[in-house]
């Protein structure tokens, strides 16, 4: 995968409050072109597999859990500069530390609940992208 891709996830709380298409809309907006994009549901194995990375710390099995209940809508995503200018486009981790106009700002409800998943790195978003749609 080349560098100008990144990864997201689009989580169950903004899916279960009809947000699929105002999150897109966003991310196309921003000038992301949409490479892959499915909608599914995780089992709580492929929830931990995918964030096995946070095993030990405190909040993981919660957010197994929440990750596996309801559908999300996973999808490869293409610019210029792509994993850092989606970390600027869906804000920080925490919605209160979003700033306006971020995705996360609009649609997060807890940093838990927080409407999408944004790769950190270039490694990182090959990883994730070939967890869901194989390798490119
Ligand atoms: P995400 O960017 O998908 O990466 C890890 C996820 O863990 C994060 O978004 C949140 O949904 C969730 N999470 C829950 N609590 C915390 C926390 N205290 N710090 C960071 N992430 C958390």
């Amino acid at each position: 995968m080349a560098t100008n891709r990144t990864f997201t996830m689009i989580k169950p709380d903004a899916v279960q409050e009809n947000h699929i298409g105002g999150i897109l809309h966003m991310m196309e907006e921003g000038g992301f072109r949409i490479v892959e994009l499915q909608k599914l549901l995780l089992t709580p194995e492929r929830a931990g597999q995918f964030y096995a990375v946070h095993a030990e710390r405190p909040f993981y099995n919660d957010l197994v859990k929440y990750m596996s209940s309801g559908p999300i809508v996973a999808a490869v995503l293409e610019k210029d500069n792509a994993v850092a200018d989606f970390r600027t486009l869906i804000g920080a981790t925490n919605p209160a530390q979003a700033a306006e106009g971020t995705i996360r700002k609009k649609y997060a409800k807890s940093i838990e609940a927080n409407a999408v998943h944004g790769s950190d790195s270039d490694e990182n978003a090959q990883i994730e992208a070939d967890f869901f749609f194989g390798s490119k």
